[in-house]
Order: structure tokens, then C-alpha cells, then sequence
């Protein structure tokens, strides 16, 4: 029997996630939202090129919780996405009360599940969900860090015209303006782009993964981006279904680590069948621990105005 993952949000990426969960068939998929005729009208274009796409895995629409039941992960992508001129913090107060209402649901139905959350702001979208859940911290944490690390991945393979397979790259930090990409772990088969690059190179691709959500959403206008943040939700759903324990980045609850509590934070972490398995330490440079610390209070002004 394959496994069962409940998406919430049939827009843009909640859409495009499920796709690639079916299409690659990784799980079953429910999919909900609370636009009637969407899920179900978008799980029925799916299954009909199943045929054509060669997949088995199984598709379907709902406008309430029932059928997701003993899902095995809960990805959390309902919420308004940032229009231009809109930070990830003016979603705050909106998102937070559709990612309580969605997770008291799903929760309730799929008590042991995994949460995987994808709204903004992210960090404290994370919050609002353990809190609401109460769910332990392994089975909560959020998708930003694969997404930032793709786009700077992107821009180095770019640079030096490599393969994107042949690239790493690392970021730390919240899921906003504060983000922080560190070059020195980045590399192109091993070897630190800090050697390969220049530095204004190296400072202009920073900028850019910074800056990437807000790059797409000035083109789409009306929108963000989806294809990217739909590929990491899929690794992220892979890599607890098949147990990878794979290291990838992403907002994980800080209790001790890098020297902080009680705060969502990007940071490299084992992801296993367990959820977050272990949180792994690297080695900061002053400026850089600097950088994080700033990273979390930034989340942490977010969790002060939380109410839930
Ligand atoms: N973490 C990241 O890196 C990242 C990347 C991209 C997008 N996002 C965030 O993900 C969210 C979704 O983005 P999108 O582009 O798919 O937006 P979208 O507008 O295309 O889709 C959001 C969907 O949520 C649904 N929805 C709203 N309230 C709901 C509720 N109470 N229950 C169920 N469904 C509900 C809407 O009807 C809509 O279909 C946004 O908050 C966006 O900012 C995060």
C-alpha cells in the first residue's frame, strides 16, 4: 500500500507539489481547499494523464478533512502568497488564522502525521502549527532552506557553466530578508566557491538568493513562485517517506542549538521517517553567528505578535 500525504492549498504550489507526488509516485495524495470545485477538479485533470504520464498513485479533491485520515504527511500551503510591494510579514495575521484552522483539522484527523509547512511567513507559519498541533518539534518544521539553497545553486551552476548537479550550496537563517547564504559551505564538487568565484561575483549571488522570492514575484505580479518551492516540498516528502535521513535545510525549532531557544530557524538537519532527526551544528564565523542571531530575532518579533 502506498503512503498517504494531505496537501492543503490547491493553488499554486500545493497543486504543483501534488503533481509531482503522483506523477513520481511517492504517495497517494488528498488534496483540499476550501474553493469548492478546485481540489476536485484539479485531482480529476491529474488522474486523467495518469494514463498518458504512466502513474499509478491516486489523486483526489476535497473541500473538508475526511478523507485525509491517517495521512502520513500533512504538507501546509493554504494562505495568501505575496502580491509586489508585500513583505512575507504582512502575511502574518491572515496566514496565521488560516494555518491554525487548517492544522487543528488536519491534525486532528491524522494525529501521528508529519507537518511539512510552506506558508509565510514561513517561520512563524511553523510556529502557529506546533503551537496549534502540538505535535512534538521532530514532527514540525517548515520548507524555506532547500528552496533558497536551489536558487543559489542555480546561479552558481550559472556562473560557472557546471552542472546543478555538481553544485552545494548552503543557507542558514530565517525565510526573509535576513536570510543567511554562506559561500564558504557552498561548493562545485567539493570545492568552495569561495576559490572559484570573485568576490563581487560571490556577493552579487548572495544578494540574488536573497533576494529570489521577490525576483519571481516581480515578474508574476499577481503571484509567487512555485515550481522551485513545489520541487523542495517533493524532496522534503521523499526523504520522510523513504527514510533517507538525507541533510537538507530547513526551519527547524531551535532548543539549544546554535545557542538559541525557543525559535524556528533554517539550519541543516537529518530528515528521516522520523521527521527531523537530529539538527546538525556547523561551525560559525563571528560575523556569520551574527548574521543568524539577528536571522532569529527577526522570527522571534513575528512569534510576539502571533495569537494563537
Ligand atoms: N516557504 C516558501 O519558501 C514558500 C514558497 C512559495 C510560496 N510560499 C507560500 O505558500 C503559500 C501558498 O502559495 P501559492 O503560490 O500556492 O498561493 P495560491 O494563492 O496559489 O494558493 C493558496 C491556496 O490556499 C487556499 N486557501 C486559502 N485559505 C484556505 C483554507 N482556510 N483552507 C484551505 N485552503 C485555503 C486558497 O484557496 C488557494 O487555492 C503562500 O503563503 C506563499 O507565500 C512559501
Amino acid at each position: 500500500m502506498r503512503q498517504k500525504v494531505t496537501v492543503v492549498g490547491a493553488g499554486n504550489v500545493g497543486a504543483t507539489a501534488a503533481q509531482r507526488l503522483v506523477e513520481r509516485e511517492i504517495a497517494d495524495v488528498v488534496l483540499i481547499d476550501i474553493l469548492e470545485g478546485i481540489p476536485q477538479g484539479k485531482a480529476l485533470d491529474m488522474m486523467e494523464s495518469a494514463p498518458v504520464e504512466g502513474f499509478d498513485a491516486k489523486i483526489t479533491g476535497a473541500n473538508v478533512y475526511d478523507t485525509s485520515e491517517g495521512s502520513d504527511v500533512v504538507v501546509v500551503t493554504a494562505g495568501l502568497a505575496r502580491k509586489p510591494g508585500m513583505t512575507r510579514d504582512d502575511l502574518v495575521a491572515k496566514n496565521s488564522e488560516i494555518v491554525a484552522g487548517v492544522v487543528r483539522e488536519a491534525a486532528a484527523r491524522s494525529p501521528e502525521a508529519i507537518l511539512i509547512v510552506v506558508s509565510n511567513p514561513l517561520d512563524a507559519m511553523c510556529e502557529v502549527a506546533r503551537r496549534v498541533s502540538g505535535f512534538p518539534r521532530e514532527r514540525v518544521f517548515g520548507m524555506a532552506g532547500i528552496l533558497d539553497s536551489a536558487r543559489m545553486r542555480w546561479f552558481i551552476a550559472e556562473a560557472l557553466d557546471v552542472s546543478v548537479e555538481s553544485t552545494h550550496a548552503f543557507v542558514l537563517g530565517g525565510h526573509g530578508d535576513t536570510m543567511v547564504p554562506l559561500p564558504r559551505y557552498s561548493t562545485v564538487a567539493g570545492i568552495p566557491i569561495t576559490e572559484l568565484l570573485p568576490k563581487e561575483k560571490l556577493d552579487a549571488i548572495v544578494q540574488r538568493t536573497r533576494d529570489g522570492g521577490i525576483e519571481i514575484v516581480n515578474y508574476y505580479k499577481t503571484g509567487s513562485a512555485y515550481y522551485a518551492p513545489s520541487s523542495a516540498v517533493v524532496e522534503m516528502v521523499d526523504a520522510v517517506l523513504k527514510d533517507k535521513k538525507k541533510i537538507l535545510p530547513c526551519a527547524a525549532y531551535l532548543q539549544g542549538e546554535y545557542g538559541m531557544t525557543d525559535v524556528y530557524l533554517g539550519v541543516p538537519v537529518k530528515l528521516g521517517r522520523r521527521g527531523v532527526e537530529e539538527i546538525i551544528e556547523i561551525t560559525l564565523l563571528p560575523e556569520e553567528k551574527e548574521a543568524l542571531e539577528r536571522s532569529a530575532q527577526a522570527v522571534r518579533e513575528l512569534f510576539s505578535i502571533l495569537k494563537v
